[in-house]
């Protein structure tokens, strides 16, 4: 599987909104591959291996840094926008912000799980296979749903008002590993996307 987006990316001054939109499935796919390594992982749990937890470590710090502080907080806004500019194509959205709040939960107890044993502690690996088992599904299922209903909903309110969400405000903060590519943090994990490629 490919890396997405270059490191050249930018986006025009003058783009609307549906150009986020396209960043924000970019995002998904990008975190799906990362999920996709994760699988890998648990699968070498349940085969009574160690995996390598340099790079699980990565993949957490990974989706820390990026899905966790970038993406669903981007997404928030969005989602705000649309209650208060569309509450006809807003319903049922309440659960939004808790679902970003829970999955950032789970990845930092699972980081703190893997740094811990990184440090020589000792954690069960039924456990480390439950909860890593649980993020991925409870991160496959949000991406899921924001892609068969949510994204639907903002992709109508932009088809109606290009620029109902300003852009501008968001800024455009890059994705260390599938923009910047920054070795020197991410080396494990970009290793083992190129591998896959
Ligand atoms: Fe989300
Ligand atoms: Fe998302």
């Amino acid at each position: 599987m490919a890396l997405r987006r270059g490191c050249n990316h930018t986006r025009p001054m003058d783009t609307d909104a549906r150009e986020l939109m396209t960043e924000l499935r970019e995002d998904h796919r990008n975190m799906a591959t990362v999920l996709d390594l994760m699988d890998r992982i648990v699968v070498q749990m349940e085969a009574g291996k160690d995996p390598d937890f340099e790079l699980f470590d990565e993949m957490m710090r990974y989706m820390t840094v990026y899905p966790d502080a970038v993406h669903h907080p981007k997404e928030d806004i969005v989602y705000g926008q649309l209650r208060s500019r569309r509450a006809d194509l807003a319903e049922d959205l309440d659960h939004v912000p808790d679902d970003h709040n829970d999955i950032a939960h789970l990845g930092s107890l699972l980081r703190d799980e893997i740094e811990a044993i990184n440090a020589g502690a000792a954690v069960r690996r039924e456990k480390m296979i439950e909860d890593t088992s649980a993020y991925i599904l409870r991160l496959r299922n949000h991406m899921r749903w924001e892609e068969e209903d949510l994204f639907k909903r903002i992709d109508k309110m932009l088809d109606d008002e290009p620029h109902a969400v300003d852009i501008e405000d968001l800024g455009h903060i890059k994705d260390p590993v599938f923009e910047l590519e920054i070795e020197a943090g991410f080396r494990r994990l970009l290793a083992s996307l190129r591998s896959t490629s």
